[in-house]
């Protein structure tokens, strides 16, 4: 899912509040890329986010495996080394559960508990791997239901996100827009119907329209 929208609109924490609802109702690792710290510890209505903070990817790997409930958020500058430790979380989980071992799940079955990977101001993000990011985003959101994980990312900009993210998109959430750069990009890449993304103009507050754009 990608939450769109001017800063303070509330994208973020839509984002986190539907993270939440998941993760209420099924298993799930959750980890998050927060390079500013930007994950408060409650939201707006009072929901507590449970959310553990690291400097590094080794720190958050032990934190998984002591307590692997809540958000674990790391700093870390590269977003690709995040998503690198979804895919061996949610890995690790398929062969620790899985009856029949790799075989099983080399031929896509097995179950695990998934991975939803949450990166917020994902341009930012990728200025901060130096494009490294773009092949394994790239790779990651087309494989990713195979991986057994899940993406959530925020943007001020959907005009500076990649294509691919557009193509592959379940879900569109935005909220206000001003520029038609960032408004033409939600028709064109992101699945949104055309008349649905001109209302971004026009929202105001915490006003949102979340489409289901497909696959
Ligand atoms: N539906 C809402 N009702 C009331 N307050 C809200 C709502 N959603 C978010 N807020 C509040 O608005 C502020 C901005 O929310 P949030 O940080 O999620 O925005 P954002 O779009 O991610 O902003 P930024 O681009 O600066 O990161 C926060 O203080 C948050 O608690
Ligand atoms: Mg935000």
């Amino acid at each position: 899912m990608g939450c769109f929208g001017i800063t303070g609109t509330g994208k973020s924490e839509y984002a986190l509040n539907y993270i939440l609802d998941i993760q209420s109702k099924e298993a799930v690792y959750v980890i998050a890329h927060d390079l500013n710290y930007s994950i408060p510890e409650r939201l707006h209505n009072g929901r507590k986010t449970n959310v553990k903070r690291y400097q590094t990817i080794e720190e958050a790997e032990e934190g998984l495996l002591k307590s692997p409930g809540g958000i674990h958020a790391i700093a870390c500058s590269d977003a690709s080394d995040v998503i690198a430790l979804g895919i061996r979380t949610a890995d690790r989980s398929l062969e620790r559960n899985t009856v029949g071992g790799r075989d099983v799940i080399r031929r896509g079955g097995g179950r695990g508990i998934p991975v939803i990977v949450y990166i917020d101001e994902i341009v930012n993000a990728q200025q901060a791997s130096q494009y490294r990011m773009g092949d394994d985003l790239k790779k990651f959101v087309g494989q990713r239901r195979h991986l057994h994980c899940g993406l959530v990312y925020t943007s001020q900009y959907p005009r500076q996100c990649h294509y691919s993210l557009g193509e592959q998109a379940t879900d569109v959430v935005f909220f206000k827009l001003k520029s038609e750069k960032d408004i033409k990009k939600l028709y064109e890449s992101f699945g949104v119907p055309e008349d649905q993304a001109w209302k971004a103009q026009s929202l105001s507050g915490h006003q949102f329209i979340h489409c289901k754009t497909g696959a």
